[in-house]
């Protein structure tokens, strides 16, 4: 009798390792439904990440319901209610944890920024090491994309929950796709589509990340660019951005600046290979460098599937450099383990 109770001990030990094995993830396959370990799919567009404390933390527009096109649309503008930003925390990249919706949609009231009735996109978290505080800024919106304004909120913990302080426009310009860029120094920087999305504004941050100073400077003027993702290398900053479609993928850019603020020059598309002119069919949305990889810097892409805004998948890229050459070439899979 004890001997059979300790046979099956084991087979239900070996069972369970061997199921934890096989959905614990060691590769990037594009375009994949991606679980999270709960078995669920994770639910993060438009995304940003945060490296705190050697743990990443994924932040994204948590897209849950119905997409629908409103009957007055005069564009593709379709929508889902606004349900929150939703976050996830890995320490390998892989294997992504449920950490809940760390700012919620407010449904009791119809003038609220994150009412249901609502967009809240491109959601980004930068952590103030002066207050402490995880700062986050995300583009809100009227279901009529007229608002362009930024919201702001603000928490004490990656994983929330963050208190929402309101919106504006940034310099009193409109502020639509936009990103966070902290310095090497502290200081921070907010990127947006503004001017009707003509033209990028860089707007510099107050030292507590919560407003603008003031100083800004006009790019891309008068060239459509959205979805800024921007990264440094060496001491050179560079912006990944898409054109202007709606949720259409188009051609993606690469432009460099010896200084934050500019002069940005425009490199080029950095896609090579199946789809490159589409950016894989996906729009730029983060650019994140791994840590413990020598040079290993992640491209993040959203592929929108505009008729079912949940079900948008992502591209996931390592950018290569060689010497002046950096491409973003295509992979239908690949492994972090590939880069040293
Ligand atoms: C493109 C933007 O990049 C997205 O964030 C979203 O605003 C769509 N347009 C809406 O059509």
């Amino acid at each position: 009798m004890v001997k059979k109770i300790g046979w099956t001990i084991i087979a239900t030990t070996l069972l369970t390792l061997l199921t934890m094995c096989s959905t614990e993830s060691r590769n990037i396959v594009q375009g994949e439904l991606w679980l999270d370990t709960a078995g669920n799919p994770i639910n993060a567009h438009g995304s940003g990440m945060l490296y705190h404390n050697g743990v990443y933390y994924w932040y994204g527009e948590y897209k849950k319901g119905e997409t629908i096109l409103p009957e007055w649309a005069t564009w593709e503008c379709y929508r889902t209610d606004v349900t929150g930003v939703s976050c996830y925390s890995s320490t390998d990249l892989y294997n992504w944890t449920f950490e809940g919706i760390v700012l919620g949609a407010v449904t009791d009231d119809p003038s609220h920024d994150l009412h249901p009735s609502k967009v809240l996109e491109r959601p980004k978290v930068v952590y103030n090491a002066k207050t402490h505080k995880f700062v986050m800024w995300a583009h809100v919106e009227s279901a009529d994309y007229s608002k362009a304004a930024a919201g702001v909120a603000v928490s004490d913990s990656p994983t929330g929950p963050f208190t929402y302080l309101g919106s504006f426009r940034p310099n009193d310009a409109m502020s639509r796709d936009q990103t966070l860029f902290v310095d090497d120094d502290g200081k921070a920087y907010q990127f947006a589509s503004s001017e009707h999305n003509a033209t990028m504004y860089i707007n510099e941050l107050t030292d507590d990340y919560l407003q603008p100073t003031g100083r800004y400077t006009r790019n891309f003027i008068d060239m459509s660019r959205e979805a800024p993702a921007v990264f440094k290398k060496d001491g050179k900053y560079y912006m990944i951005s898409s054109g202007c479609t709606g949720w259409d993928p188009n051609q993606a850019q690469l432009a460099v600046a010896d200084s934050i603020m500019g002069e940005w020059s425009i490199i080029g598309d950095p896609c090579t290979g199946t789809n490159a002119d589409k950016t894989f069919y996906a729009q730029s949305t983060y650019v994140q460098q791994v840590h413990g990889k020598k040079d290993l810097y992640i491209a993040m892409f959203d592929r929108w599937n505009k008729t079912d805004l949940e079900d948008s998948r992502y591209v996931w890229l390592p950018i290569e450099f060689d010497n002046d050459q950096i491409t973003i070439p295509w992979r239908e899979e690949w492994s972090l383990d590939d880069f040293e």
